[in-house]
């Protein structure tokens, strides 16, 4: 009998989740680890995770309050409510106040809840990342893809959005804006933004702008759509991206003063579900917001590692043939690989899951399909996730390299080989002929 045959009971499963599968980053993940344990050497440019450390100053907070042992309100620490407002106010020109904010366990979790709360149609520029749809999928709300392409640089355009609306003016929807981009690392100009903003405020759409790579934009220029459409944004963000903190779980939304009835809604959901937020890391993550020289200067050697490295890995995608867009922020790539389709087909494989299957186990490199992003099969287009090397000694090694230097090939060979061997692996193989 196979595993998982022998039930005591029949299967009784909603059936909103028959047939769901674990998320796909997670999976690859868990696929890595098993062959890492069979004694595979594994690249492991799946799994979306910061390759840097969580700064000291936020360590030691965590440390310095390893007792913190209450339950905390639902909707967060008012201290950390507070330090994430002002932080915001400050960073992104968001105008909030300690009230219109709610922590949560991780922002994966808050836009279930708020997806579960808001009904309406979800919203979905393709690429997308990979849980938003499965996410309306279980709680049975409508979803909507928009495809965009490379032409219009993955992005959305103001006369989709339109268009959509013009279907049916009256419908509620929230769409989701992801920006800088998982998967493709592309980011919107401002004028493009104030057109988005402009169609969203037009047609009362909700805006979910998922910002959480925005501290990561390579040059620290990231634009929020916040101030441009304020009555009908929500933000997301947390510590995972920019502060290596994904193991802590702690994400946020900022709601418009006008959607307070969204929050207390899912913070009413929240208090029959995860009560709250764990306690130490509330308040470390105060000492994150709260910023300061060591930290700022941490985002900046970031910032650089990331955004040089992404530039050697767009050259090397794009001598190899491959489309591919560089990118402006977090640690994401998206090349396609369509010109060689002919190669590719030759080999068997017709399809981004069977490219990325075949990849993995003839040269050990994991990477994602694009399918997972919402787009077809029979393109070739890949998720890489350009995290595989040690970001503490990275790090390390960029603080001696005077600020105004950029950082050449020999110190990403040198700092990054695993991910720059990866790549440069990964364009043999794709030009072999068989
Ligand atoms: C685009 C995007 N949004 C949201 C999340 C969720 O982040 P977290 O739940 O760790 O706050 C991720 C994590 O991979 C992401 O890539």
């Amino acid at each position: 009998m196979a595993e998982g045959e022998d039930h005591f009971l029949e299967v009784h499963l909603n059936l909103n989740v028959r047939g769901l599968s674990p998320s796909a980053t997670v999976a690859i993940n868990d696929r890595c680890n098993e062959l890492r344990h069979e004694g595979r050497e594994i690249f492991k440019l799946g799994l979306g995770q910061s390759p840097f450390p969580v700064p000291r100053p936020v360590v030691e907070a965590l440390r310095q309050n390893a007792a913190q042992k209450d339950y905390l309100p639902v909707k967060g620490l008012w201290k950390l409510r507070e330090t994430v407002a002002e932080h915001h106010r400050h960073t992104f020109g968001i105008d909030c106040a300690p009230d219109d904010v709610l922590i949560g366990p991780g922002s994966k979790e808050l836009m279930f809840l708020l997806q579960l709360v808001y009904y309406g149609d979800l919203v979905i520029p393709t690429p997308t990342w990979v849980s938003y749809a499965p996410q309306a999928k279980i709680v049975g709300r409508q979803i909507q893809l928009l495809p965009t392409s490379m032409k219009t640089d993955w992005h959305l355009t103001p006369e989709q959005l339109e268009d959509l609306c013009k279907e049916d003016r009256g419908r509620p929807r929230i769409l989701i804006l992801n920006y800088p981009s998982n998967p493709t690392g592309r980011t919107y100009s401002l004028e493009r933004l104030k057109e988005i903003a402009e169609v969203a405020r037009r047609n009362r759409v909700v805006l979910l702008s998922d910002e959480i790579y925005g501290k990561l934009h390579h040059e620290g220029k990231h634009h929020s759509i916040v101030p441009l459409y304020p009555e009908g944004t929500i933000f997301s963000g947390g510590l995972s991206k920019w502060c290596g903190a994904g193991g802590w779980r702690l994400g946020l939304f900022v709601f418009p003063k006008s959607m307070r009835w969204l929050l207390n809604a899912m913070a009413a959901v929240g208090t029959e579900t995860f009560t709250s937020t764990s306690a130490p890391i509330q308040y470390a993550a105060i000492r994150a917001f709260q910023g300061g020289p060591e930290l700022d200067h941490y985002l900046q050697q970031s910032r650089r590692i990331l955004g040089a490295l992404g530039d050697l890995l767009t050259r090397l995608l794009r001598q190899s043939g491959a489309s591919i867009l560089s990118p402006h922020g977090g640690f994401y790539l998206f090349p396609n690989f369509s010109p060689h389709r002919d190669k590719l087909y030759a080999r068997g494989i017709r399809t981004s899951p069977q490219m990325c299957q075949r990849l993995l186990e003839e040269t050990g490199i994991a990477t994602l399909p694009g399918s997972a992003f919402g787009r077809p099969p029979e393109e070739f287009t890949t998720r890489i996730a350009y995290v595989d090397f040690n970001g503490g000694k990275a790090l390390a090694a960029s603080e001696e390299i005077p600020p105004e230097q950029h950082l050449d090939e020999d110190f990403l060979r040198t700092h990054c080989g695993r991910v720059v061997n990866a790549v440069r692996r990964l364009c043999g193989w794709v030009l072999s002929p068989e």
